[in-house]
């Protein structure tokens, strides 16, 4: 284990104000290593996207520490910040989320040439798609593709990036159990090829068990103490 990639301390993030305030997380303490995989569990509305959202850097919380490497992400400025999205980070959301106008080619190229990834020919996006089984269908647009198939492509346009830490937001949420099952092994088998951080908000409890530790949130608060898989 190499150390904390990245940890909340005490993290609130509340929306509203007075009566009519929603505390989507609630005083969240939470580590993950490098390398880690953690499941992140709980209903509807328990706070899932939000984590990885703040995580992500993507929403600053209202109370408490986000930590990159051991430096709180508020203390750095936007180029730097921008710089962690680019590259420290990349997110799968849920159905993909890949731009409808592009290919599936496209939407990975492009990806890698935001990020500014160097020219690893095992990233290059033809062999990022081929890694993931789309060899056949680089020329494919969202549209043309199933829903496994485009969720491969977002994990693709994800890896294209670099990332040390991936967020997956219900990554197998709109797939079959057998898609969705071999979306995961393709995760897990990436994950041993590149050696990123894995976080996967699930409400699937078969998805949770195959990763290595299970967070439980309910109304915005860790409940249940993390178990090894
Ligand atoms: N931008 C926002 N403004 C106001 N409330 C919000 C906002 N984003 C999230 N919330 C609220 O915060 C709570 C947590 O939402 P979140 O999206 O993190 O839940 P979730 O666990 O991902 O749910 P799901 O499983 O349905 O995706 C919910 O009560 C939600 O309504
Ligand atoms: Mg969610």
């Amino acid at each position: 284990m190499k150390g904390a990639l990245a940890a909340c301390r005490g993290v609130v993030v509340a929306y509203g104000e007075g009566e009519a305030t929603v505390r989507a997380l609630d005083g969240i303490d939470l580590t993950i290593d490098e390398p880690d995989s953690v499941a992140l569990l709980g209903r509807s509305g328990s706070g899932k996207t939000t984590l990885l959202h703040v995580l992500g850097g993507l929403v600053e919380p209202t109370g408490g520490t986000v930590e990159w490497q051991g430096r709180p992400l508020a203390t750095l400025d936007a180029a730097a910040r921008g710089a962690l999205r680019a590259h420290g980070i990349a997110y799968v959301f849920q159905g993909g989320n890949l731009l409808p106008h592009f290919t599936a080619f496209e939407n990975v190229a492009f990806a890698a040439h935001v990020s500014a990834a160097d020219a690893d020919p095992a990233l290059a996006p033809a062999a990022l798609l081929a890694l993931v089984g789309l060899a056949a269908k680089l020329d494919h647009l969202p549209a043309e593709l199933s829903g496994g198939e485009a969720q491969r492509v977002a994990i693709a346009r994800a890896l294209a990036q670099r990332p040390q830490l991936l967020l997956c937001d219900e990554p197998t949420g709109h797939l079959d159990s057998d898609t969705g099952e071999r979306v995961l092994e393709l995760l897990e088998a990436l994950q041993r090829e590149f050696g990123f951080a894995l976080v996967v908000a699930t409400h699937d409890a078969d998805v949770a068990a195959r990763l290595g530790r299970a967070v439980q949130l309910h109304d915005g608060r860790v409940l249940a103490a993390e178990v090894a898989a």
